[in-house]
């Protein structure tokens, strides 16, 4: 799949524990020196019911209240990044979803220790990542610009 290139777009969260803990700047830095380029940006103190239809996949299950509570518990960084295959790149950078299982290298697996605060989100796809970046931003929250870096990063 490496070679084939398919422009997306994808929906990241900075979750409250990552906030609370001072990583926000390392953690977009991480994004940035891999030439992944960021085209929506803001803090957000979620209410309940952004953090309710956020995940909404997963109500019934046992983990959906503690997560929603986790979610609304102290302001998150949303974004948007944009790029080639960005979805795919920005998920093998958080790692796995249970820090513990998570590699060293990964955000999850530098920063966390335990499954519900698990430092960051970003969407598993791209049915996904239009339904999030629609829930979270606004089309006039998105940019559209060129990064210098762009033509040096493909052949
Ligand atoms: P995310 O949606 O936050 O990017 O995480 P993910 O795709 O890696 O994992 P997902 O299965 O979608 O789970 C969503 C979030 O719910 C919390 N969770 N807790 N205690 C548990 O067993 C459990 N399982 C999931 C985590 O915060 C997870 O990121
Ligand atoms: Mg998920």
């Amino acid at each position: 799949m490496v070679n084939i290139m398919v422009k997306e777009r994808t929906f990241v969260m900075i979750k409250p524990d990552a906030v609370q803990r001072g990583f926000i700047g390392d953690i977009i830095s991480r994004f940035e020196r891999r030439g992944i380029k960021l085209v929506g940006l803001k803090l957000v103190a979620v209410d309940r019911d952004l953090a309710e239809k956020h995940y909404g996949i997963h109500k019934g299950k046992p983990f959906f209240e503690p997560t929603v509570s986790y979610i609304i518990s102290s302001p998150v960084v949303a974004m948007v990044f944009e790029g080639d295959n960005v979805i795919e790149m920005v998920r093998t950078m958080m790692g796995k979803t249970n820090p513990i299982e998570a590699l060293p290298g990964t955000i999850r697996g530098d920063f966390g220790q335990f499954i519900g605060r698990n430092i960051i989100h970003g969407s598993d796809g791209p049915d996904t990542a239009a339904f999030e970046i629609n829930l979270w931003f606004s089309d006039k929250e998105l940019a559209v610009y060129t990064r210098i870096d762009e033509k040096w990063l493909h052949e």
